[in-house]
């Protein structure tokens, strides 16, 4: 494709492209155009589209298998489609509000995410991005060596276990609005190396998941928690993020694998609705 108009919207990441038409399927120079964007600024954003579920699916599907969220319910006409939905009369806490790479707790976490907005408040429910390569980059070497060939416990506990002490806050944040089921396996602890290499970039970047990392392997709670609190604020450096002011029909694809990101809480008393689609990914190395 000769025509893709890309514009960066920060310094570390994020850029908009213009002059593809998600509706319709890519064809092989249009695809390899997008996914370059891609992997040259981590999320990349669309405006003005408006496709059907299929076509959503099949967008996603260009880029690989598509997942079905595990604790949360799709829609009913399209499982694989997740509604991120916060009403009006909703006051509670905000699915994905909180810095976070999507489910690391998996074993094979997502490739990437794409999310289509179809009800916007009228200010607010912006989302932010944080690009981990740069906060990789941008440690010491000392740090570096630290973590180097090092693995940090995941869990999805706060976020879908049942035993967690805020299940009470979590129940009440995602029964309005949304479909959500905690359940035990979200216990289970996963290790990932806390620096990651791109299966596609061969870049490193810091892997790390605020709401999932629980302790880094080999190394108590104790010990562990001065490290990851470190690694968990510098990853929130206002220069390794962009952010993202939606529109109706705005569409944002972001690589999971490198990034990080915020979905802002702040327009109680507005309706927001996006339908997401999870590009499945690989364990991490
Ligand atoms: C998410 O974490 O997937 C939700 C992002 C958003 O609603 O902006």
């Amino acid at each position: 494709m000769t025509d893709l108009d890309i514009r960066p919207i920060a310094g570390a990441l994020g850029a908009e492209l213009y002059g593809v038409d998600l509706s319709e399927t890519l064809d092989d120079a249009a695809f390899a155009a997008v996914r370059q964007a891609l992997h040259d600024h981590l999320v990349i954003f669309f405006r003005d589209q408006t496709f059907t579920p299929e076509q959503h699916l099949a967008f996603a599907r260009r880029f690989g298998d598509i997942e079905t969220h595990r604790y949360a319910k799709g829609l009913p006409s399209h499982p694989e489609i997740l509604p991120v939905v916060k009403e009006a009369e909703d006051r509670a806490a905000n699915f994905g509000g909180i810095w976070h790479s999507d489910v690391s707790f998996h074993e094979e976490p997502p490739m990437g995410q794409i999310l289509y907005a179809l009800d916007i408040p009228e200010s607010g429910g912006d989302t932010i991005f944080v690009n981990m390569y740069r906060a990789y980059e941008a440690l010491s070497d000392g740090m570096k060596r630290l973590l180097e060939g090092r693995k940090a416990i995941h869990t999805g506990e706060r976020s879908y276990g049942p035993t967690d002490s805020e299940v009470t806050r979590r129940l009440d944040k995602f029964s309005r609005s949304m479909d959500v089921k905690m359940k035990d396996d979200a216990e289970a602890e996963v290790a990932h190396p806390v620096v990651r290499t791109h299966p596609e970039t061969g870049r490193k970047s810091l892997y790390i998941s605020a709401i999932s990392i629980q302790r880094l392997e080999g190394m108590t709670h104790a010990e562990s928690r001065p490290i990851l609190d470190h690694l968990i604020a510098h990853a929130q450096r206002p220069e390794f993020t962009c952010r993202f002011r939606w529109r109706k029909h705005s569409v944002a694809f972001w690589d999971n694998r490198c990034t990080q990101h915020y979905a802002l809480n702040d327009y109680h008393g507005q309706r927001r609705e996006m339908h997401r689609v999870t590009v499945a990914g690989e364990r991490p190395v």
